[in-house]
């Protein structure tokens, strides 16, 4: 299945021959001018150049601009993110040219019929880090074996949900024959279910990467008989009914304005109307419906709109089973008073049942 669909990655860059360099003993001022002009600058020491120009871009920035309002926090961040990608690093055979870089694996797992192209420091950073958990994998505490979530796939990072879920499931006593996971991700729910006995589930994602990551990772042991999967949008080409299907959905409705495209944390206007839609032609009549949910938007004031309780009321499809909330444990590390909110915050799993 992977080999038909290709993975979401950066596009290499071709660049022109004259790209000013950088290296440590570069001087700073004209390299910004540099980048202020919109030219590239190309990191021609170590990689720990890079860093350093980066930081003074942001020391830069900090003197050039105030960065208090939440409107300033904005064009801020845009700015910096216009002038550091103008900052390229040289990929040559699959590997960063500057000296005491990191290995990065995706490197050669995307770009192996490429020998020669740039991408810029975000990216090389985007792709490191998204490499270190890769290899090193992610602890859930509700799974014995760790994640190795694929470049670019959503993973999760604070768990009150899947706790919230695992409780869900340990008391859960119907039939476990088939369930169906939207938006698979990384595959932890569904994991979920395999722990707790479900026979076979079905996942789809819109995101090729989540599909491809998982295909991998579940190889030809057990769990890709048990585990089956689509790169397709909410059910894909599963038509039969099932006894249970969850979603974690992204939690932020997506506004114009601010251009966020990223569909594991924001949601277009007819996401959760086609949902709930193809939801109850899927659902076996005694079948559950389970929706992870959170109070993020409504908290942030981003919307006071909840999809679900929208559906209840004015769908007249489902009803309410239950409801479970959990408080998110606060990082006690997070001291920004733009965080303040997370106090509140809550996750939420709704349980619907058919009418
Ligand atoms: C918040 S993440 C949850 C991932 C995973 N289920 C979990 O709980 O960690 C939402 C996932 O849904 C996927 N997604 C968003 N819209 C979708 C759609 N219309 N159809 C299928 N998947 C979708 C995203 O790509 C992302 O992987």
């Amino acid at each position: 299945m992977s080999s038909e669909i290709s993975a979401n990655k950066p596009a290499p860059i071709i660049a022109e021959k004259n790209i000013n360099k950088f290296n440590r003993t570069s001087g700073l001022r004209e390299t910004i001018e540099t980048l202020e002009n919109g030219d590239y600058i190309l990191i021609s020491g170590f990689y720990s150049d890079a860093l350093l120009l980066l930081r003074e871009l942001h020391h830069y920035l900090k003197d050039e601009l105030p960065n208090n309002s939440f409107q300033e926090q904005r064009e801020y961040r845009t700015e910096y993110r216009r002038l550091s990608n103008l900052v390229l690093l040289e990929i040559k055979n699959q590997k960063l040219v500057v000296r005491k870089s990191p290995d990065i694996g995706w490197l050669e797992k995307f770009y192996s019929d490429n020998d020669h192209f740039f991408l810029t420091m975000p990216q090389v950073q985007g792709l490191n880090s998204a490499w270190q958990w890769y290899k090193n994998g992610i602890s859930v505490p509700v799974l014995r074996n760790k994640l190795h979530t694929y470049y670019g796939v959503y993973f999760p990072t604070r768990f009150d949900h899947l706790t919230l879920f695992d409780n869900w499931l340990k008391r859960y006593q119907g039939p476990k024959k088939s369930a169906i996971d939207v938006g698979i991700g990384s595959g932890v729910l569904s994991l979920q279910m395999c722990k707790h006995g479900f026979q076979k589930v079905y996942g789809t994602d819109t995101n090729p990467n989540a599909i491809i990551g998982l295909t991998e990772f579940m190889a030809d042991t057990k769990l890709s008989r048990k585990i089956e999967l689509d790169y397709a949008n909410l059910f894909g080409k599963w038509e039969k009914q099932t006894e249970l299907i969850v979603f974690n959905p992204p939690w932020l409705p997506t506004s114009k304005e601010l251009d966020r495209l990223d569909e594991a944390i924001y949601y277009n206007e007819n996401l959760f109307p086609e949902f709930f839609a193809e939801a109850h032609k899927r659902l076996l009549q005694d079948g559950k419906l389970l929706i992870i949910f959170s109070n993020l938007a409504q908290i942030t004031n981003v919307t006071n709109e909840h999809p679900v309780e929208n559906e209840l009321a004015e769908g007249g499809r489902f009803q309410l089973e239950n409801c479970f909330k959990k408080k998110v444990k606060a990082a006690s590390h997070r001291t920004n008073r733009d965080q303040h909110w997370r106090s509140e915050e809550e996750v939420e799993l709704w349980v619907l049942v058919k009418l």
